[in-house]
């Protein structure tokens, strides 16, 4: 089975197992999330579920509104039921790293406002540890700081950062639909490293907007496996 496939049968089994009627829905953002979306909408309309969807990029907003989902936003709807979104990396335990896309700050907003977070992959994305397979840890900040930014956290826990640059796309730097920078922290970590610590840390220095440590915040984790089963994790 392919990797597209497997991103398909983890979200849906994921709405089908978390989305019943008269819910805010959290959306994420990523690849795996548009079967996800897909999902919510053939369900919207063959069930006549009634759900208001909270984005969690300018993707997310697109995909709610092409898919004819009914879009809200934290302003109206600050109590989100269930958020559904994918993950570059999840460990044992349900930490992620996320913001491989770039989307980690409104994504973490969405996910601390709900009241279940739920994680859909593939199956490269299950891990023992974070930074076991995905090698870098997003950090999105403010364009003045990232220097004084990347030399802090390098003095501080060595590893290496680099400003996520558009290539071909753009010319310098990516911009977050927040008008922030990405510092990708090229960082190898251990089973034994505390990233919760870590994070808390990051989370000090000024000009750090957010972090992809996303610690203790799912509840649940969907793999697609190569075989074509989805194994849960919780
Ligand atoms: C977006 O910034 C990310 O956090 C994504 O949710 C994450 O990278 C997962 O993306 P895929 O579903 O494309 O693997």
């Amino acid at each position: 089975m392919s990797l597209e496939m497997a991103k398909k049968i983890a979200a849906y089994k994921a709405v089908d197992d978390h989305i019943t009627d008269n819910l805010v829905v959290g959306i994420g953002s990523g690849s795996t999330i548009v079967y996800g979306v897909q999902r919510l909408a053939e369900r919207v309309i063959s069930e006549n579920l009634n759900l208001i969807c909270i984005p969690t990029s300018f993707q997310a907003k697109q995909l709610i509104l092409d898919n004819g989902l009914i879009l809200g936003e934290l302003d109206r709807n600050p109590t989100i039921d269930v958020a559904i979104d994918g993950a570059d990396e999840c460990d044992v335990e349900l930490n992620c790293i996320k913001g491989g896309g770039g989307c980690l700050l409104q994504e973490k907003i969405v996910a601390s406002c709900a009241k279940t977070l739920i994680i859909v992959a593939d199956h490269t994305k299950n891990s023992e540890y974070l930074t076991e397979k995905y090698k870098k840890i997003p950090i999105e900040v403010t364009p003045i700081a990232y220097i004084p930014i990347k030399n802090r956290i390098e003095s501080l826990f060595g590893g290496d950062l680099k400003l996520r640059m558009g290539g071909s796309a753009k010319a310098g730097p990516i911009v977050t639909d927040n008008g922030n920078f990405i510092l990708d922290w090229f960082f190898d970590g251990s089973p034994t490293t505390d990233f919760d610590g870590i994070n808390r840390e990051i989370m000090m220095i000024p000009g750090v907007v957010d972090t992809g440590l996303f610690i203790g915040m799912a509840k649940k984790a969907y793999f697609g496996m190569p075989d074509g089963s989805v194994i849960e994790k919780e």
